[in-house]
């Protein structure tokens, strides 16, 4: 999809860094091996390397996808500490190595709390550069609306994911609308509803990730590449007019949320730069998720830093 233009846009040149663990090294150079089979037009050189300084040096755009897999039945809390120190160490690479604007994107479970410890350990990359994936839960959220509805997935925008990316998030359709022949109608009113949407629509979009690992017996991956693209292509090019997508980002106390916390927000992007959306009303029924889901991510932040020590 990079090599495509798809993350980058169609005129944007690029060159992939890929890094893995020497057990991978060469299933890793058999992908290098089909990057360079697939005559990628805009694809000017592929860097293939088990060596983190080597893969995160000059890098403008940063896509962390290693961690230590969950698996079936596993809580995301579980993989905490492996996750801690593998963060740590990737950090202090990026923060050396990595050009000096870099945008990093943390797709690894757990995403947020990662992001975070990557945060910390790369003081000189600002923090603003520093999110983590919950694209995938909005994209997921606005699938489940145009399924309900049958409109176009197209036509549907302004869901928000709120929070961690975890069972705890809060799929929030109270501000999205649907475009209709005459303009545009809120979701709400089109599916008529409220039961479903604030119940089986909410915990069908927290449990999907799950659901997949249960049938696929491994996370979701192509759904996980395509809304990575999504992320960083609109954080780079901008965010469509009139329309916002949620990232996972350093709160600054907008919501009420608690500053320090990497928290998902709707966002608009502009000149390479997010901005959260102020001002949405927050009715008693989001506010209690939106507590809730910060109350997991200050206890996981906790749990993460108590590895550090
Ligand atoms: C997903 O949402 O699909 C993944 O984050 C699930 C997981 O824990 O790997």
């Amino acid at each position: 999809m990079i090599a495509r233009g798809v993350m980058l846009g169609p005129d944007q040149p690029v060159i992939l860094h890929m890094l893995d663990i020497p057990p991978a090294a060469e299933a890793l150079s058999g992908v290098k091996m089909e990057l360079v089979d697939a005559a990628f037009p805009l694809l000017k050189g592929v860097v293939a390397t088990t060596d983190a300084v080597e893969a995160c040096s000059g890098v403008n755009v940063a896509i962390m996808v290693g961690g230590f897999p969950r698996k079936e039945g596993m809580e995301r809390k579980d993989v905490m500490s492996k996750n801690v120190s593998i963060y740590k160490s990737q950090a202090s690479a990026l923060e050396k190595h990595a050009a000096s604007n870099c945008k990093v994107l943390v797709v690894a479970n757990p995403a947020n709390t990662n992001a975070l410890i990557l945060k910390e350990f790369a003081p000189s990359i600002p923090e603003k550069n520093i999110t983590c994936l919950t694209r995938l839960d909005h994209n997921r959220a606005l699938g489940q609306i145009s399924e309900r509805l049958s409109v176009q997935v197209s036509d549907v925008k302004n869901v928000i994911i709120w929070g961690n990316h975890s069972s705890t998030q809060y799929p929030d359709v109270n501000h999205a609308t649907v475009r209709i022949p005459a303009g545009e109608k809120s979701v709400r009113e089109l599916v008529a509803d409220d039961a479903w949407l604030n119940a089986e629509f909410i915990t069908t979009v927290q449990q999907r990730g799950a659901a997949i690992i249960k049938a696929r017996k491994l996370s979701s991956a192509l759904s996980a590449a395509s809304s990575a693209c999504d992320h960083i292509r609109d954080w780079v090019l901008g965010t469509p007019e009139g329309s916002w997508v949620s990232m996972g980002v350093y709160s600054d106390g907008s919501y009420n949320v608690p500053a320090g916390l990497i928290y998902s927000f709707p966002v608009t992007c502009k000149n390479g730069e997010w901005s959260i959306v102020q001002g949405l009303s927050i009715d008693e029924f989001s506010r209690k998720k939106l507590d809730l889901t910060a109350e997991e991510l200050t206890e996981e932040k906790a749990l993460a830093y108590s590895c550090l020590s």
